[in-house]
Parts: structure tokens; C-alpha cells; sequence
């Protein structure tokens, strides 16, 4: 069965509360909840994370390798700064996902710029948490194809 990893990055825990203005009163529990079933309507399986630890998220990226076909990634703030994160895509060879609820282009400068988007297959950002249905959506299609 074709297998998607999303992994979370720093502050999305606090979904829900933080900036709602920004990113909705939508909590990380209840996207996880759309993400998984999402996953029995597809017939795919989808596992969740979120870390706040930069460390961590390499790790799950590496234990990625065989497991899971496709990779979406909302990297939080360590999109505009994490070579590592990036480095850890392009080790794994897993296609990737970049994944914002804002659009990080119609924000501050220092959002324009993604380490991540250098080795993803394609970006969403934008549409608040229906990203990432849209994010699932696009790599089974990508996966299938
Ligand atoms: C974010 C955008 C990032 O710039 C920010 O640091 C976040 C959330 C988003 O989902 O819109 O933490 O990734």
C-alpha cells in the first residue's frame, strides 16, 4: 500500500491558538484527523509527526528510506534556514512535498526563501489546512504516475 509521512515542524503544535489570523483555528489533532481519512478514502496509509526539534526531523526523514514513498513537509521556520533539512531530502531520494497553511509569499521577506523548495517536486502553500488534503492528493497522483 503506497505509504505518505507528513512530518510537522516548530510551533505547529501550537495550531489552533498561535496567530489564528495567520493560520486558522484549525488544531494539529484535527488535521490529523482529515489526513487519516484521507487515507481510508484513498486507500493509502499516512503517517503523522510533529516535531520541534530540528534533530528529529532529519531522523524521521531517514527512517523515511523504505517505508514511506512520498514525504510532505511543513518545515515551519526551518524551511527559510535548514540545510540540513534540505540535505536530508536529497539523501533519502524520497519525492517531498513543501507544505505552508500561509502564504509564506505574500509575508515577510525572510519567508521567500525555502531550502526545502530546492529539492521538493512542487509547493502548496496558502490554502489554510485543506493544504494539506491537497498535498496528499498531489503525491498519490505523483506516486501513481
Ligand atoms: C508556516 C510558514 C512559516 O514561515 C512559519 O515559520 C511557520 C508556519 C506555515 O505553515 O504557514 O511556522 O510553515
Amino acid at each position: 500500500m503506497t505509504s505518505i509521512l507528513i512530518l510537522n515542524g516548530p510551533n505547529l503544535n501550537l495550531l489552533g491558538t498561535r496567530q489564528p489570523e495567520v493560520y486558522g483555528t484549525t488544531t494539529l489533532a484535527d488535521i490529523e484527523v482529515s489526513c487519516s481519512n484521507w487515507a481510508t478514502d484513498n486507500g493509502c496509509d499516512v503517517s503523522f509527526m510533529q516535531s520541534n526539534h530540528e534533530g528529529a526531523l532529519l531522523d524521521a526523514i531517514h527512517a523515511a528510506r523504505g517505508v514511506h514513498q512520498g514525504i510532505v513537509l511543513n518545515a515551519g521556520a526551518y524551511t527559510h534556514t535548514s540545510i540540513a533539512l534540505m540535505d536530508a531530502l536529497a539523501s533519502v531520494e524520497i519525492p517531498a512535498i513543501e507544505l505552508h497553511l500561509s502564504n509564506v509569499h505574500a509575508r515577510e521577506e525572510f519567508r521567500h526563501r525555502s531550502f526545502i523548495a530546492k529539492v521538493a517536486i512542487g509547493l502548496i502553500c496558502g490554502f489554510g489546512a485543506h493544504g494539506y488534503l491537497l498535498a496528499l492528493d498531489a503525491m498519490k497522483q505523483h506516486i501513481e504516475d
